[in-house]
């Protein structure tokens, strides 16, 4: 796959099959945070991996899904839920813009990832109080984001954003995601 097209098809995906995500992709996700550019290269992200069944099924009723859609529709099933999450956590006794940095740390793994056909779902609405203990962070340790992985269930693909789609996404008649995304003339001007 070329980059865009792996640009173009590495979407959020929030149904998966129950199917561990193998140690050789991990380890990629690790290697491309770990050569992310960031402010002053003081490199303050880190991670915290839940691959064990146990841990993953205490992080599952930790994390929102699909704000957009009610629960039926965008909470996977038992059956559907991801098999791994990783913790995208900031150092915070290193100074600097921690959650620009943790932005790219968060694009470049998603995208190793999805070069091994691993889907994903960044989430930012989750519960850090009760995180942050099951994830055992230090006290200088801030939880950013949570990301939630595994082998998807379902497609999902770029639609193009109207006055009638406006930004939500939602589901087909197959329930797969279509995702709205405004034209490149709207977000893009030339001098
Ligand atoms: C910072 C951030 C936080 C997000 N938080 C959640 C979340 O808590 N739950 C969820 O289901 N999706 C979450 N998402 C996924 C977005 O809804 C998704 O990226 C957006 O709808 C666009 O879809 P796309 O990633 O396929 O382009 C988050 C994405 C980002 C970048």
């Amino acid at each position: 796959m070329d980059l865009m097209e792996l640009l173009a098809t590495r979407r959020t995906y929030r149904r998966f099959a129950q199917k561990p995500v193998p140690a050789d992709v991990i380890a990629d996700m690790v290697e491309a945070v770990r050569l992310s550019s960031c402010g002053a290269n003081r490199q303050a992200v880190r991670l915290v991996i839940a691959a064990s069944p146990e841990v993953v099924a205490q992080i599952q009723p930790l994390v929102k899904w699909a704000a957009y859609l009610p629960p039926e529709q965008g909470t996977p099933k038992p059956e559907e839920q991801p098999t791994l999450f990783v913790a995208m956590v900031q150092d915070t006794t290193i100074p600097g813009d921690l959650d620009t940095d943790t932005g790219i740390a968060l694009a470049n793994l998603t995208l190793a990832a999805w070069a091994k056909g691993v889907g994903s779902c960044i989430m930012g609405a989750i519960d850090r109080n009760k995180l942050a203990p099951l994830l055992g962070l230090k006290e200088r340790e801030k939880l950013h984001t949570m990301v939630a992985l595994g082998y998807p269930a379902h497609g999902s693909r770029i639609v193009p954003l109207t006055a009638v789609t406006g930004v939500k996404y939602y589901l087909d008649e197959n329930r797969d995601y279509c995702v709205p995304k405004r034209s490149a003339e709207e977000i893009a001007r030339y001098l």
